[in-house]
């Protein structure tokens, strides 16, 4: 395996430590020999070792074994959906449930790896930017493998959970008066001029590594088939394009046959990718003030919108927005249809596939995954916001009795 630049194609040793490319500033990607991958795999065991992220270890970029930290990530369940696929009018939804992972979102995957790979680098300081689960997640796996933790939060609008759980697990968190998309600069600055901090944002080539296995528990939980669609929700883009790349190489190593439409989704006050994509750009312009309810994908200038881009066309796909009221609905349906409780941004995955249903671009007859991304107890406050208050009475019989309808 070796990195390779998107842009100019450069390739590096694997044992470099670099964020993006030397050469043209480019997104890096990791590569694996897939002939060589294809002739080591033990298929057997593939087929019978339980889900979880290091039962992909052979497709996972790490050196030494020994280093590796792991909170058993991965394993999550793939809920087949039949009465919300009844209400969106498509024959066969699963829901794959992030938010089971150890700290309610699917960046476990990813750090299991990153961090991993900072054991490897020998630093002694993990850092990232996080809209909430990012920091979560990367204070968890750090507090695990011993190592300090650096925190860059946007001031506003980090959902409650997500803020509670790297405090407990013992972060440094700094909260800085801007948004996302201003704090990721200023923590790739830090680590740019800094040998000893580890950047685990998804810019670091190694993190998404993990989250392709998402990719690969669903072809596997599907009985080693590939849905027609598999709908993620974007904001700093790198997992869509991790899912691609799982698909994508379970099939160049004869796992599965075919790679599913990528069908992305973003809020529609944060949505430069789906603007890209539907004028056909390759490009996208950033928007300045990101705005939505869904504060996990508040963001405005993804820094893998190229890999999204990708993802997408490669794979034919398309993507959609969604408003913050389509959003909430959506939410409000997965978990009263389907008892399946997440935060608003992975609800956007369900918003979009009914949009795309009513358009006529998704077909009835088609088998999708909706990838929920992230725990509903992530962000309480707004679970509560929008749902119906609790009924308060006396303490008496009666007066309970009197709304049992
Ligand atoms: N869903 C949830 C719940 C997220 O937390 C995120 C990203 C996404 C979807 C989007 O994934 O960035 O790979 O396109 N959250 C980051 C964070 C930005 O800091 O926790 P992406």
């Amino acid at each position: 395996m070796h990195l390779e630049c998107i842009e100019c194609g450069e390739k590096f040793e694997i044992g470099k430590r670099f964020y993006t490319c030397p050469k043209c500033g480019g997104l890096l990607e990791v590569e694996f020999e897939l002939q060589e991958l294809q002739h080591g795999i033990d298929k057997k065991r593939l087929r019978t070792e339980a889900p979880g992220v290091w039962k992909y270890r052979a497709f996972l970029p790490v050196l030494d074994e020994k280093k590796v930290v792991s909170l058993d990530e991965g394993g999550t369940p793939l809920y087949r959906c039949d009465r919300l696929a009844m209400k969106i009018g498509v024959r066969e939804l699963y829901v794959k449930f992030e938010g089971a992972n150890p700290t309610g979102s699917f960046k476990d995957r990813g750090m299991t790896v990153g961090v991993t790979k900072a054991m490897e680098f020998g630093v002694n300081t993990v850092a990232c930017a996080s809209t909430g689960n990012t920091a979560a997640s990367l204070s968890a796996y750090a507090a695990k493998a011993g190592l300090k933790c650096l925190i860059l939060l946007p001031s506003k609008k980090v959902a409650l959970g997500k803020l509670a759980q790297a405090m407990i697990y013992g972060a440094k968190i700094i909260s800085i008066k801007g948004n996302f998309d201003e704090a990721l600069s200023f923590i790739r600055r830090i680590c740019e001029e800094r040998e000893d901090i580890y950047l685990l944002n998804s810019l670091n080539p190694f993190r998404p590594q993990g989250q392709k296995t998402i990719g690969f528990e669903i072809a596997d939980q599907l009985g080693w088939k590939t849905p027609d669609r598999v709908v993620v929700p974007m904001g700093n883009c790198a997992n869509i394009w991790a899912i691609y790349k799982g698909f994508f190489e379970f099939e160049a190593v004869g796992l599965i046959k075919g790679i599913p439409t990528m069908t992305g989704i973003q809020a529609e006050g944060a949505k430069p990718i789906v603007d890209a994509i539907k004028c056909g750009s390759e490009k996208f312009v950033p928007v300045r003030q990101p705005e939505t309810i869904a504060t996990a994908i508040r963001i405005g200038n993804p820094v893998n919108g190229p890999k999204a881009i990708r993802a997408i066309k490669r794979s034919n796909g398309t993507a959609e927005s969604v408003s913050d009221e389509e959003i909430i609905a959506a939410q409000k349906m997965l978990a009263s249809l389907e008892g399946i409780g997440v935060e608003p941004a992975s609800a956007s995955t369900i918003a979009g596939l009914k949009k795309l249903v009513e358009k006529g671009v998704v077909d009835k007859d088609e088998r999708v995954v909706c990838v929920a991304t992230g725990n509903i107890l992530k962000d309480p406050e707004e679970a509560i916001e929008i749902s119906q208050k609790p009924i308060e009475v006396e303490a008496k019989y009666d007066a309970i009795l009197k709304h049992l309808g």
